[in-house]
This record gives C-alpha cells, sequence and structure tokens, in this order.
C-alpha cells in the first residue's frame, strides 16, 4: 500500500485556528488519513503566557485529548507550543510527535545573501531553541527577530469571517519595519537588506496574502507547513508505523471521521463553515481539559 493510501488516526493541535495551516498541507499529502483538531482556544493566545504555566496547560491538553482520540501520530502545530513542551511530551506519551518550529533553514537555504526576519510570538522570539536553531543554520547572516503577537488575533479574526482591520494590520507592520531598520541600521554591511521572512507562529501563514502585499520590497517567505506535512508522510510510511495501525480494528478505522474539538464554552460557530470546508464535524468542548490546570 502506496503512504498516501493509509489512513492513520492523526491528531493535529495548536491554541487555536493557526494550525489549519498546517492541516491543509497535512490533508494534500495524506488526504486518506483520519484528523483529529484540538484547539485550546480557551487559552489563545498561549504567546504571551509564561512557560511554567503554559507548559502544564500544554501536557494536560493534549494528555487529555490523547486519552480520549486515541490517535497514532500527533502532530504539535503551533511553535510556541513545540519550542517548549516537545521534550516532555515525548517523555510523557508513546506516541510518535512532530512539532513545529521556524523555518529558518530553509529560509537560508533559499536565499543567498541579506537578512532573515522571524515573525513569531512573544514566547517564541524569547526561546534559545530559536537563538540555537540559528548559531547552527545562520552562518554570518544576520536574524531579526520581531514579535508580532497582534497577529494571531487577527487571523483568528480573519477565519472566523471578519474583515481584517487595515488599520490594526498597518499597525503591525510599521513595529515590523522600526525594529527591522534599527537592527539593519546597527549593521557593520551598508548594503545589508532583507531577503527573507521567517512566519513562525502558524497563524501567520493564514495571513500571508495580506503581509506580502503591504510589505513593499520584494523578499521570499517561508513557513513550516509543507515540511510538517513531508515529514508526517515519511513517518506513516515507515514499516514500524504500519504495525502499529495494524492494532486498530477495521470497525475503528470505518468508524472514525474527522472532527474537531475546543476548549473553551464559546459556541466557536463562527468556524463552523471553515472545518466543514476542511471535511471536518464538531465534537465539542474537550472535557475537564482544564482540570488542575491554573485559569488563563
Ligand atoms: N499558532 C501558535 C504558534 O504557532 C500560537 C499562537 C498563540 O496562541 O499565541 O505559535
Amino acid at each position: 500500500m502506496n503512504a498516501t493510501d493509509r489512513s492513520p488516526h492523526i491528531l493535529v493541535f495548536d491554541s487555536g485556528v493557526g494550525g489549519l495551516s498546517v492541516l491543509t498541507h497535512l490533508q494534500r499529502e495524506l488526504p486518506r488519513a483520519n484528523y483529529t483538531y484540538v484547539m485550546d482556544d480557551e487559552w489563545c493566545p498561549y504567546g504571551e503566557k509564561t512557560d511554567d504555566i503554559l507548559l502544564s496547560r500544554i501536557m494536560s491538553v493534549i494528555g487529555r485529548a490523547i486519552e480520549l482520540c486515541q490517535p497514532q501520530l500527533v502532530v504539535i502545530a503551533c511553535n510556541t507550543a513545540s519550542t517548549l513542551a516537545m521534550e516532555a511530551l515525548r517523555e510523557t506519551f508513546a506516541l510518535p510527535f512532530v512539532g513545529v518550529v521556524p523555518a529558518l533553514k530553509p529560509a537560508v537555504e533559499n536565499t543567498a545573501s541579506g537578512a532573515v526576519v522571524l515573525l513569531a510570538t512573544a514566547a517564541t522570539v524569547d526561546r534559545d531553541y530559536v537563538d540555537d536553531l540559528w548559531c547552527a543554520v545562520g552562518g554570518q547572516r544576520r536574524l531579526i527577530k520581531v514579535a508580532c503577537s497582534d497577529l494571531v488575533l487577527l487571523a483568528e479574526e480573519k477565519l472566523r469571517g471578519r474583515d481584517v482591520s487595515a488599520d490594526q494590520l498597518a499597525c503591525v507592520l510599521r513595529a515590523i519595519d522600526v525594529e527591522c531598520s534599527r537592527s539593519l541600521s546597527a549593521s557593520a554591511q551598508d548594503d545589508e537588506s532583507i531577503s527573507a521572512f521567517v512566519l513562525g507562529c502558524t497563524h501567520f501563514p493564514l495571513l500571508r496574502d495580506e503581509l506580502e502585499s503591504a510589505w513593499s520590497q520584494p523578499c521570499l517567505w517561508f513557513d513550516s507547513g509543507a515540511a510538517i506535512a513531508r515529514r508526517v508522510l515519511s513517518l506513516v510510511a515507515a514499516p514500524e508505523f504500519d504495525a502499529g495501525a495494524r492494532a486498530l480494528s477495521q470497525r475503528d478505522r470505518c468508524n472514525r471521521s474527522s472532527q474537531w474539538w475546543c476548549t473553551s464554552r464559546a459556541s466557536n460557530e463562527d468556524l463552523y463553515e471553515v472545518f466543514r470546508k476542511l471535511g471536518m464535524t464538531p465534537a465539542g468542548r474537550l472535557p475537564e481539559a482544564c482540570e488542575g490546570v491554573p485559569a488563563a
């Protein structure tokens, strides 16, 4: 059987709708897989929360989702969560996990020179993970890190059918521009310019058209969605994965349909159509996800 014909059960997790920018790539690579999407909307946005409470929250919600949905593979479609919790998740749960990290390597490899700008949440830009990754792949190139958590909320609004506020977008772009100019003016190379933007938050590709058309200079834009989907496909294609998948009964496979869960008590009716177009039905609120976890 070809890997794309397999129907594994994959759990995709994010704080909100950002993970849908990854899910669309997964559905393209593995069209016959069953997907469960879990969004921790009660705690969205993640990017402004402290690491310790966020880690305990992520472990609790993912644990509950695994218990309830019994996936065969988990995709943490959230840079903020992946750069914080991947090690703990792998140590705790006996399942394959795939995380999302900023596409700094492809940005360096696909541009010959110039600065690379990382747009991410405040939490992600501060992570040692990002600095270590840049040390490994950046060479002599300059990395400009810009925290733009406001884009998370704009992406949420967009997918909920509301117009992206031009004023708010302009405000975010001004802040990016100021940060880039400040960093470049401190540069030793007078002719240094920006060659690439890395969208290091899964919400941001949902605003890629708006960002690209508002940014006046030509540069390349990168995100991790396609690479994550290729990685999942390679894991699913491996013989050891097949052995695990066989443990599911044929009946379980047939009865399962792709579903999405939330953690808040909000109706989220404004998202029904978005999920319906992705072939997913609403499952409701993930029960008891927040037991014993401090309030947001
Ligand atoms: N989509 C997430 C990420 O990739 C998190 C956004 C947030 O909740 O702050 O970082």
